[in-house]
């Protein structure tokens, strides 16, 4: 055990849409919060989970740091989309330090990138093989016994640009991670009744996350590219209106006669039912390789979670109890200092944040 006190982190979640911070103080009580603030991104510069503006996000993040007065400079952020892969695979049961000298190359059956380019890590998950004591569950001619690993793989070119943006923007990277890993953290520390199986979706401007709990493991995870920004644009198409105007149109901010509000609403409609589809297609996958460990629940996070219907109509659609993710629930909070409404607003959108905030500088 580490006897020094281990260094805590601000979780800062580089959307492509807005960028958010946390932090979180870790005291005898409880957790407190100890900051929250949110900034757009610049157009354009973050993409896919990628950054294409150096400059310009670097300094949107000095911006709310100064704005927050924020004074701890170690950070953890996270990567997403294309360019981090998490992935259990199975393989024959090992000691961890042969796993290590493995893992290249059993990655190379799973990664679609050279192998040559992407930064490795692994969990050795608690296998389902070997059952405590007894004789059952034990070879019935089954072969070796097996054992789960949790391989996860990022692009090394992306994780650079994530370090130096972080140091343009003043700041000492202490952790990365991935959006759906500091998620199920935030999930789990405000979850009031942790079900055993549960799926986490992140709906943000451009991706959508997937991921897929069981016993506090993620079981399966997925990224595609749907988001708000693409209803946005549809908005934006519909009516032939500049971006910003469709935005916000898709807010509510505008005033709009009968028709155009059931023309809005058809375009919405579309867009959400092509995210619940895509929900629903990895769901079921999940479920047919399964049985017995069905998902109980469906939580949702992300700015698009907002939108009243993708609950109403995902629920619909899975059969699955949905239920919005609010990070903040068990977290103590000053209400002279954080607006009680305003935490509650932006609940959807600061999970990836919080739950990176969780995080301490030693961690792996
Ligand atoms: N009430 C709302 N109704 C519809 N859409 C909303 C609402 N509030 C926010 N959004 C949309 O949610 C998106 C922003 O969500 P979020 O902050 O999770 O994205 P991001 O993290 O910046 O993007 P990404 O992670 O996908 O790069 C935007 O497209 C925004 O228009
Ligand atoms: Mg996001």
């Amino acid at each position: 055990m580490a006897i020094s006190k281990r260094k805590s982190l601000v979780g800062l979640d580089i959307g492509s849409h807005s960028i958010k911070v946390a932090e979180i103080v870790h005291t005898k009580g409880g957790r407190v919060l100890q900051n929250f603030g949110v900034i757009l991104t610049p157009p354009g510069a973050v993409v896919e989970g990628s950054i294409k503006d150096q400059e310009s996000v670097a300094s949107a993040i000095k911006i709310l740091y100064k704005n927050l007065r924020i004074r701890n400079r170690n950070v953890a952020a996270s990567l997403s989309g294309y360019s981090v892969i998490a992935k259990k695979i199975t393989l024959e049961r090992m000691e961890e330090g042969k796993v290590e000298e493995l893992i290249r190359e059993e990655a190379e059956k799973y990664i679609p990138y050279d192998i040559n380019e992407v930064n490795l890590d692994f969990a050795v998950l608690e296998s389902e093989a070997e059952p405590e004591g007894g004789d059952q569950g034990k070879d019935e001619g089954s072969g070796p016994k097996q054992m789960e690993v949790l391989l996860v793989a990022a692009k090394r070119e992306v994780i650079d640009k994530y370090v130096e943006l972080i140091r343009a923007a003043g700041l000492n990277p202490g952790v990365l991670d991935a959006d759906i890993f500091a998620l199920q953290n935030a999930a789990e520390i405000s979850l009031l009744e942790p079900e055993t199986c549960y799926a986490i979706i992140n709906l943000g401007a451009a991706e959508l996350e997937i991921n897929v709990v069981s016993h506090g493991v993620s079981i399966f995870s997925r990224d595609s590219s749907y988001g708000g920004a693409q209803l946005t644009e549809a908005i934006r198409s519909e009516f032939s209106i500049e971006l910003r105007q469709a935005e916000q149109m898709k807010l509510g901010g505008m005033e709009l006669d009968d028709q155009k509000k059931e023309a809005l609403r058809k375009v919405v409609s579309k867009e959400v039912s092509s995210w619940v589809k895509e929900i629903k297609r990895a769901l079921d996958f999940v479920s047919s390789t399964r049985a017995g460990d069905p998902i109980e629940k469906i939580i949702v996070s992300g700015g698009c979670s907002r939108i009243a219907d993708l609950q109403k109509y995902l629920e619909a659609e899975t059969g699955i109890p949905v239920e919005p993710l609010n990070p903040f629930r068990n977290l103590l909070i000053d209400h002279r200092r954080f607006d009680a409404d305003y935490l509650e607003y932006m609940a959807p959108e600061a999970g990836v944040a919080v739950g990176l905030s969780l995080r301490y500088i030693d961690d792996k």
